[in-house]
């Protein structure tokens, strides 16, 4: 069983009615790969495995989504799955791999919820950067001073009747305002100068945080109104699973914080739990699962705990 039919009944009169609303009870995500700076054999590209903890302990599971594969194998994969994260990291995001299958999901995405086909689309640090890209098909991004800090939200006011944040425990709401346990570790941003000056991102995205360098205010955490695609240009995952910086936060309430970013996406109002895709047969699916590969530990030498080489 895939999917779990969730009769809502209306018995205002003698007349009741039920509609059936279909729940899918076994979310698979996919995480994209992107190249490493110098390849080796069998080590062309990665996933950082904070990402797949990150949806796993929110309950979905992960299939990677590699670089380089047909646009026939996307579209077969995009009906297969039922949502995409895009992961932060260090590659561009015009004109490399991670950038090319992003397009081709971003697409297929926007073309299927159209129709009612809710894809989610989540963007972490690089992968926010992407989004704007996408929306606006511009490189919108200015520099800024955020490479390795962690900040409390400034929350605007759409957070109250946002998809993402409306589920949010109020404690953990007021320690996002008044703690820093956001961690950033970009050079850029999309500052909200150029946001409220983009015609594409203003209608498109709803902006739910923003955040200063201490010079320029930019952009940290986004929904789209008509679209189950949201942005954080801070990193959710890294405070339960990433230790080899020492900005990275783990406080309680910083470790909350990934687990109820991750329970938004895999299990509120995301829409991911409304996407009824799902593989031709058990086979097709074991052989995509991201548990057909080992992460390696790589926390002595590299910005993660833990990757996943292709
Ligand atoms: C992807 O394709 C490019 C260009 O052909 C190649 O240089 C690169 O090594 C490939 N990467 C992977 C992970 O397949
Ligand atoms: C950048 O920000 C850090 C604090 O995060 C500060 O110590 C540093 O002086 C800033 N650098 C510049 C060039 O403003
Ligand atoms: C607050 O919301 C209103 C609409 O409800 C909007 O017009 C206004 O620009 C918002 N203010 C800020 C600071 O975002
Ligand atoms: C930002 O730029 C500096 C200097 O070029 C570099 O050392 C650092 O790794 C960059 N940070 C990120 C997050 O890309």
């Amino acid at each position: 069983m895939n999917t779990c039919v969730l009769l809502v009944c209306f018995a205002f009169s003698s007349l009741a009615s039920c509609t059936a609303l279909k729940r899918n009870e076994k979310p698979i995500i996919g995480v994209l790969a992107q190249e490493v700076r110098t390849p080796q054999p069998q080590k062309a590209s990665y996933i950082a495995a904070s990402y797949v903890k990150f949806l796993e302990a929110a309950g979905a599971r992960v299939v990677p989504v590699m670089i380089n594969q047909t646009l026939e194998e996307y579209k077969k994969l995009f009906n297969s799955i039922n949502g995409i994260l895009y992961p932060g990291g260090g590659v561009s995001i015009v004109s490399s791999g991670y950038a090319n299958v992003a397009r081709i999901f971003y697409k297929l995405a926007i073309e299927a919820t159209s129709r009612g086909d809710y894809f989610p689309v989540w963007g972490t640090c690089l992968g926010f950067e992407e989004l704007t890209y996408l929306t606006s098909g511009e490189m919108l991004l200015s520099r800024t001073n955020t490479s390795g800090v962690a900040l409390p939200l400034v929350f605007t006011n759409g957070t109250r009747e946002s998809r993402l944040f409306k589920e949010f425990p109020a404690d953990v709401l007021n320690a996002l305002a008044s703690e820093p346990i956001t961690e950033n570790s970009h050079n850029f941003s999309l500052t909200l100068k150029r946001y409220n000056r983009n015609k594409d991102l203003r209608k498109f995205y709803k902006v739910l945080t923003t955040n200063s360098d201490g010079k320029t205010e930019f952009v940290s955490t986004m929904e789209a109104y008509d679209f189950p695609i949201y942005g954080t240009q801070w990193h959710p995952e890294k405070n339960a699973y990433e230790w080899t910086r020492p900005y990275i936060p783990h406080s309680p309430s910083a470790v909350r914080t990934t687990f109820f970013m991750g329970e938004f996406f895999v299990n509120e109002d995301s829409a991911v739990r409304k996407n009824l895709h799902k593989f031709d047969d058990e086979e097709a699916e074991k052989r995509s699962l991201i548990y057909n590969y080992n992460p390696v530990y790589t926390g002595i030498k590299s910005a993660f705990e833990q990757l996943y080489f292709f």
